[in-house]
């Protein structure tokens, strides 16, 4: 189904000044499972995670903890690192700025781009913000302070390096234009075209080591070190061994890149400018995700008005704590409540009730419900083995055209980077299956003594479900399969391709299925 070759989906590389939250951990399980929904598929696909460690932040914390800076990195990428595969995330290729691979790609480029004539030497006067790594106009500043922090910035003079942006505002407004797409949700992209009304300024890519050493060194000047944005972005790059890698070649044209809006402005207005300036083909889409917030700290009160004091502290410890958010939900249950609860692209106020509901109405009642009861009959009425089919009426029929057409809109939604919906699709699978039972009564057709009635029924309910399975895998790797193998699924590649009929009349079923135990709300 996929028009271009491969995918290549890329997450923000993280500071390494905090250890993983909700936050990366949502962003990192959404890059995980698109790799998992482009492969299943059938795309050839490649998934980047990694940590950005240089800059002054670092080295702030790193001298007031009395450390190394590269001790501090090693500790905190370290902890990403091993972070991820405990929620069964499985990046192709883990990155640190710090790795020799990346920072000779920084050096060449930079080199490339000042050869061309877009690096020139200048002096800069302006409200410096140690937290955003960035200068500041008045106008930007809230009340003399920064947006982010609250602190007030610093006036810094001095000599740097300078790229010359400003060149390539028209391209960029016209590239905006032409692929309306090229930067999702749209209303990043408007956000995007309305900064770019004001005249764009040139960007200072160099910090003198009188100030910071903590950086690449630019390869026409040892006085100075590369700004950290110039230095992060190009991860995307140097991970595939940029130019020559035969990984660059078969992955870059596929690229996609998912972050929080955040990080709009670098991703949406530096790295393309970067990437035109040194030649290299701008991405296909840049995919921008909504913030979690917790009751109010960040972007405002919520519409449900004041949260209770304790449920506030019992979402803010979920948030920092994923791992314990992994042990109330499960693993996969943590996966799935994330992704199909945020729609992409909007800000979502985080609860612990939020997702145990979620939990509870599409896993445990929905999806694991239904899927016992199918397994349970088949034990009961059909000696444990998946039954023949018998005649199809419209009932069933009808439930069979909605099985068979879900891969095709799922995949649509995965492509249109709805995940949210995607995942809505295949677990609207299963509640059709419920229906699907109350209505049909299969345990009516068996006191009836209609064998063949019984069969159509747990035949249609079985492969639905083994359907919404495979739908739902990218998702929830472990339970699926898991659930997969419980239908009489588990030799078969799972298959996304439509069409119907992959349960084998005959095969053994387990005896049960209990997937998701009911989760008691607070
Ligand atoms: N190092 C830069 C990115 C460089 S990419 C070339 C950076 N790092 S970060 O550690 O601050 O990570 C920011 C990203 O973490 C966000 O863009 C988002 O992916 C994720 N999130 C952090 N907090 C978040 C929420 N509260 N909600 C959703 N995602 C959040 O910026």
């Amino acid at each position: 189904m996929p028009d271009i070759n491969t995918f290549y989906i890329t997450t923000p590389i993280y500071y390494v000044n905090g250890e993983p939250h909700l936050g990366s951990t949502y962003t990192t399980t959404l890059a995980d499972a698109l790799t998992r929904y482009h492969r299943l598929y059938g795309q050839d696909s490649r998934f980047l995670t990694g940590t950005d460690e240089h800059g002054d932040k670092v080295a702030l914390i790193a001298a007031s903890n009395d450390e190394t800076p590269q001790a501090l990195a090693d500790r905190v990428s370290g902890a990403f690192r091993a972070m991820w595969p405990r929620f069964d995330i499985a990046p192709d290729d883990f990155i640190r700025t710090t790795e020799e691979r990346h920072k000779r790609v920084v050096q060449k480029i930079l080199q490339k781009v000042y050869d061309a004539g877009d690096i020139y030497f200048g002096e800069y006067g302006g409200l410096y913000c140690v937290g955003c790594e960035r200068f500041y106009t008045e106008k930007e500043l809230v009340d003399g302070r920064c947006p982010q922090h609250g602190t007030v910035p610093q006036y810094i003079a001095e000599q740097n390096y300078f790229f010359r942006m400003s060149r390539y505002q028209e391209w960029l407004v016209n590239l905006l234009n032409e692929q309306p797409d090229l930067v999702r949700p749209e209303q990043y992209r408007r956000e995007l075209l309305a900064f770019l009304r004001e005249p764009l300024e040139d960007l200072c890519i160099s910090r003198p080591k009188s100030r910071l050493t903590w950086g690449i060194t630019l390869p026409f000047d040892e006085n100075y070190v590369t700004y950290v944005w110039f230095d992060a972005l190009i991860n995307y790059v140097s991970a595939l061994d940029y130019p020559d890698g035969a990984l660059y070649h078969r992955y870059w044209p596929g690229v996609q890149h998912l972050v929080g809006k955040d990080i709009l402005k670098p991703h949406g207005i530096y790295w393309p400018c970067m990437l035109q300036a040194a030649g290299i083909p701008v991405y296909q889409h840049l995919n921008v995700h909504g913030y979690w917030t917790i009751g109010g700290f960040k972007g405002g009160k919520t519409d449900r008005g004041e949260l209770q004091e304790a449920e506030r502290q019992e979402a803010l410890r979920l948030f920092r704590d994923p791992v314990a958010l992994a042990s109330l939900l499960g693993v996969d249950g943590m996966r799935y409540c994330l992704l199909r609860e945020m729609a992409f692209g909007n800000d979502l106020d985080f609860t612990r009730d939020l997702l145990v509901t979620r939990y509870n109405a599409d896993l445990a009642h929905d999806l694991g419900n239904g899927a016992n009861r199918a397994v349970s009959m088949i034990n009961r009425y059909c000696g444990g083995a998946v039954p023949d089919p018998g005649q199809e009426f419209d009932v069933d029929r009808d439930l069979r055209d909605a099985a068979s057409a879900a891969p095709a809109r799922a995949w649509a939604h995965v492509e249109a980077m709805e995940p949210h919906l995607a995942l809505a699709e295949a677990i609207g699978l299963a509640q059709k299956v419920n229906r699907y039972l109350e209505d049909k009564k299969p345990w009516t057709a068996h006191k009836n003594g209609d064998a063949e009635g019984v069969g159509t029924t747990l035949y249609y309910a079985a492969e639905t479900l083994g359907i919404a399975a495979s739908l739902l895998l990218p998702a929830m790797p472990g339970k699926m399969t898991e659930l997969r193998r419980a239908l009489g699924l588990g030799d078969q590649p799972p298959s996304a391709s439509g069409g119907w009929g992959y349960l084998d009349p005959g095969t053994p079923v387990a005896r049960e299925a209990r997937l998701f135990p009911t989760i008691e709300r607070e």
